[in-house]
This record gives structure tokens, C-alpha cells and sequence, in this order.
């Protein structure tokens, strides 16, 4: 048994050792589920990394906003009088009230409720009541205005956001992944909207449960998910493992890809013809459109730290629809050790038909909605971590295995020929991304 040490000093132990037992394919159980990291994991990784706060279509016009977090932090992700987004911290420069109290809104203006102090929807200071009385002509409104994320960007629609003012770029953020993203979303130049606000639902989990398993725990799909065939919903769900492998990419992002879903007479992997006519592939680069024609997919991913996207097929109804390609965006919103809340926004082609949208869209909702079948045998699965993760005999004697594949004939691998970004292994039967994701989420934690 081994002491659990607390503190400062106690934590940077720890999270030194994690290093050593990663290397050895074991992770001990106080990583997923402890007050101290959890606090540190909001000012290493969210306050430095490019976190992901919206898509462009859920605010169109000028004066358009919604609230979102970065971390445990409530913002307003508006779009301003000229055109552009900005991320405002949603407290008063005042007395720290919130002054915008509705999910989502059009308004040129945020007048806080204390003592009605005015905003524009760029963020400046635009007055007060009694201004003549109360404050000088010479007020800043820059000084006072909302406090403001230094870095908003976006890529393929999904806008992100950095609130470290030495941040490095989105694109050198993304690296790779960038490429993967441009084969999912930039198929058609006018791209995919969010069909309607984020879905959002509470899960007794650690937001790591979420991300590593999008990021590639193609194995527990049969197992967990079985009645997910069993209902016709997911009809050969032993292919999601047998089928798929993974991908690594540098910056602790992973994907789970897959080859050709569904067989003639859907094209491309898994679309029906109707859809892919909307595609123009000339817009790729060549080795992007050989991914695509190819019928490859990045299925399920994960950007570091806690966007994931699912791009996979399901059936609505066994007696009655066809399979069909689902799309969302999932976040994991990380409000405490313990406590994750989930916000899911299925997504549609602006150009495909309708009724495809309509049924993939139903597809979604029917598998990973909030009340979704795959959904609810996840957020039990995951529960687990966070809760064990703070017994004090489990942290004295467990290390959770991440060895799955290694030293099998068939499982454990590296695709020595490659050809597109990041690392593939040959099969799913492996937890290589996993490793790569909780060694890059040490390396943050850890400050380097
Ligand atoms: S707290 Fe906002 S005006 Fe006083
Ligand atoms: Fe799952």
C-alpha cells in the first residue's frame, strides 16, 4: 500500500509517477477523480488550452449570443454590431454580477442587473444610470468593459478559444487534426450547422471518462452497447470494434477511424448518393480526397481537452429506415471532479435533403440524445472512475490497465505505411490513443 500524499507537494509526486506508470501501461485511479487536480486541470489545461465555445451558425446575425464555459467559467459568446465574435467573461466589472442571465439572445447591449451598469455586445463599458452624478466623462470604456478572451478562432466552423495571451495559434493547436477535421466537415462549401441549442444532461463523471473513450475505446462498443443490436439500432455492432483502428496525432488528440460503413448503394464510405452529389471533393488536397473516395472516416474523436465529435451510422428504426450517418459535436463540460455536464449538438449538411437530415437527425437523438441508448449505458460506465477515484483504499492500492492489445498476435500494432497525418494502428484492439492522451494530459497538468 501506498500512502496518498495531499497538498502541493503531494500532487507533483503523484503526477511524476504518472509518467513512470503510463510507461508501463497503468494509470493509478486517483487521476480521474480528485478536488487538487481538478483545480489544477482548470488553470494548466483549460485556461491554456484552445478550448472549443460554439459553432458559427448558432450565432449568425450581429447582436446573436449564447452562454457557454470554458472550464468552470461562464462566458458570453456574442457576435457584435460589426460582424465579429467575442468571448466576454459574464461578470460585472462592478460587483461581479452576471449580467447576462438568458441561455441565448439577440441584443446590442448587456445592462447588468445590480446597478444597471450597460455593455455593448462587444464587450465595452457604455455607461450607467445617473452618469452625469456617478461617474466622470472620462471613464474608459476599454478598462471597464467586460474582461474579454485574448484569442478567438475558428476552423471548419467550430469556434475555440484560448484565454492564455501567449497561446499558440489554432492551426498549430490542431496540427493534424485540422486535416481530419477538413475531411469531415469540409466536404461541401457551405458546410454543417448545429440543428438547434446544445442538448446538455448531468453525469456523475470525470470529463477524462468522456474524452478518452471518444478518443478511442473502440472495444467496449459490443459489450456495453450489445443491446444496441439486440433492438436493430446498431445492427452488427461487433463491427465497430472488428472494423474500425485508431489514430493518433501529436497534441493528446485521437480518433477512432473506420473504412467503408456501409456497403453500395451508399458511396463514400457510408452516404447516400442524394448526399454525396452535394459534395465537392476538388476542394481537398489530393491526399484528403484518395481518404475520402477511399471510404475512410474518422468515426468518433477527440480534440484535447474536451470536444469530441461523432460521425458514425445507426438505424432509427430497424422495421422501417435505412442506416444512416449520424453527426454531432459533444463536450464535456468539467464543473468538478465528479460531476460532468454533457451538451451535444447533432449537426446537418445546409445543402443535403431534407429528409436525410431529418432522419439522421432522429438517429442521433435516438443513439447518443440525452436520453439516447448509447448514451445511458456510457454515463453509468463512467461513473465508476469518479467515484472510486476518491476512495482512500483504491488510491492506495489501484492502477487502471492500459495494456489492451500488447503482446497479442492480432492486436497491438503500428501502421509502418501510413499515409496520412498522425500514427495508425493496425487494429482497435489496443488502447494506444488513451496512452498518448493521458501522457500529453500529464505533461500539461504538470505545468511543462
Ligand atoms: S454589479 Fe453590475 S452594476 Fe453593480
Ligand atoms: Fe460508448
Amino acid at each position: 500500500m501506498t500512502a496518498v500524499q495531499h497538498g502541493k507537494d503531494g500532487v507533483d509526486a503523484f503526477l511524476t509517477n504518472v509518467a513512470t506508470d503510463l510507461d508501463s501501461g497503468v494509470l493509478p485511479i486517483r487521476a480521474f477523480s480528485d478536488p487538487e487536480l481538478h483545480q489544477l486541470e482548470l488553470e494548466r489545461v483549460f485556461a491554456k488550452s484552445w478550448v472549443y465555445v460554439g459553432h458559427v451558425t448558432e450565432i449568425p446575425h450581429p447582436g446573436d449570443y449564447v452562454l457557454r464555459y470554458v472550464g468552470k467559467d461562464q462566458f458570453i459568446l456574442a457576435r457584435d454590431e460589426n460582424g465579429e465574435i467575442n468571448l466576454l467573461f459574464n461578470s460585472c466589472m462592478h460587483r461581479a454580477t452576471a449580467v447576462c442571465h438568458a441561455e441565448k439572445g439577440n441584443s446590442s447591449h448587456f445592462r447588468c442587473p445590480y446597478h444597471g451598469w450597460i455593455y455593448k455586445n462587444n464587450g465595452d463599458w457604455n455607461g450607467a444610470p445617473h452618469r452625469v452624478n456617478a461617474y466622470p466623462r472620462t471613464m474608459d470604456p476599454k478598462q471597464w468593459g467586460l474582461r474579454k478572451a485574448p484569442h478567438l478562432d475558428t476552423y471548419q466552423g467550430l469556434i475555440f478559444v484560448n484565454l492564455d495571451p501567449d497561446a499558440i495559434t489554432l492551426k498549430e493547436y490542431l496540427g493534424d487534426m485540422a486535416w481530419y477535421l477538413d475531411v469531415t466537415f469540409g466536404l461541401n462549401s457551405s458546410g454543417m450547422r448545429v440543428v438547434g441549442d446544445p442538448q446538455r444532461w448531468i453525469a456523475g463523471a470525470n470529463w477524462k471518462s468522456g474524452a478518452e473513450n471518444f478518443g478511442g475505446d473502440a472495444y467496449h462498443v459490443p459489450h456495453l452497447h450489445r443491446s444496441g443490436e439486440e433492438t436493430g439500432v446498431f445492427p452488427r455492432i461487433d463491427a465497430a470494434l472488428s472494423g474500425q483502428f485508431h489514430i493518433a496525432v501529436d497534441g493528446g488528440h485521437s480518433i477512432v477511424a473506420s473504412r467503408g460503413f456501409l456497403p453500395e448503394p451508399w458511396v463514400l464510405g457510408g452516404w447516400p448518393p442524394e448526399v454525396a452529389a452535394i459534395f465537392e471533393l476538388d476542394k481537398l488536397s489530393p491526399d484528403q480526397r484518395e481518404f475520402v473516395e477511399n471510404g475512410w472516416c474518422a468515426t468518433v474523436f477527440t480534440i484535447f481537452p474536451n470536444l469530441s465529435i461523432i460521425h458514425a451510422p445507426g438505424v432509427y428504426d430497424a422495421q422501417s429506415t435505412p442506416p444512416v450517418l449520424m453527426t454531432a459535436l459533444r463536450q464535456w463540460q468539467p464543473f468538478a471532479h465528479d460531476r460532468t455536464e454533457i451538451w451535444n449538438w447533432p449537426m446537418e449538411w445546409i445543402d443535403a435533403p431534407a429528409e436525410f437530415n431529418r432522419l439522421s437527425y432522429d438517429t442521433a437523438i435516438n443513439s447518443f440524445g440525452p436520453a439516447g441508448m448509447f448514451e445511458q449505458d456510457d454515463t453509468v460506465a463512467w461513473e465508476g472512475p469518479a467515484d472510486v477515484g476518491t476512495s482512500v483504499f483504491a488510491r492506495q492500492t489501484m492502477k487502471l490497465n492500459y495494456q489492451l492489445g500488447q503482446g497479442t498476435p492480432g492486436g497491438f500494432g503500428l501502421v509502418e505505411d501510413w499515409k496520412f497525418p498522425g500514427v495508425a494502428t493496425k487494429t482497435s484492439y489496443d488502447e494506444y490513443n488513451q496512452l498518448r492522451f493521458w501522457k500529453h494530459w500529464q505533461k500539461v497538468v504538470s505545468g511543462q
